[in-house]
C-alpha cells in the first residue's frame, strides 16, 4: 500500500466536511472545515484550519495535528490523529479532538473543554 496522503476532501461520522490543502516543505498545511453540528445557535460558517504533518513517518501512516478557528463561535478545536491506509489503499483519519469554549471566568474553567474522537474517510 502507498503512503497516506492528507490532501483532499474528507468527511466524518457527523457529516462534517473538511478540505486539506497540499503540504508545504515544512509539512504544514491549511484547510477549511464545514462542521455539521455546533454547540451555538449561530449560523455555521466555513472555518479555516492550520495543521502540521509529522514528517518522521517511517511506515507511511503518519501522525498530524490541526486547529480549527471557528468563524461563528468563540471556541477553538484542536485535532490530533493518524492517517491509516489499508491493503486496498483506502485511507482513514483516526482523530481525537478537544474543543475549548470561552467561559466568563476562571471559576467556569472546569466546564470549558470537551473531548471526543472522530473518524474521517476520503470523499475526494
Ligand atoms: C462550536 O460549536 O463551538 C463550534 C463548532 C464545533 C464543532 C465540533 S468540533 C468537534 C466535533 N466534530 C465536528 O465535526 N464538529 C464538532
Amino acid at each position: 500500500p502507498s503512503a497516506c496522503n492528507l490532501q483532499g476532501l474528507w468527511r466524518n461520522e457527523l457529516g462534517s466536511n473538511m478540505t486539506l490543502s497540499a503540504l508545504d516543505a515544512a509539512g504544514t498545511f491549511l484547510g477549511s472545515y464545514h462542521t455539521a453540528v455546533a454547540a451555538t445557535n449561530n449560523q455555521i460558517l466555513l472555518s479555516p484550519l492550520q495543521g502540521s504533518l509529522q514528517h518522521s513517518s517511517t511506515k507511511g501512516q503518519p501522525t498530524f495535528g490541526f486547529t480549527v478557528q471557528w468563524l461563528f463561535a468563540d471556541s477553538i478545536t484542536a485535532f490530533v490523529g493518524q492517517c491509516f491506509v489499508d491493503r486496498r489503499g483506502k485511507e482513514t483519519l483516526e482523530t481525537t479532538w478537544l474543543i475549548r469554549e470561552e467561559v466568563p471566568s476562571r471559576r467556569d474553567s472546569w466546564r470549558a473543554t470537551r473531548v471526543g474522537t472522530s473518524t474521517f474517510t476520503r470523499i475526494k
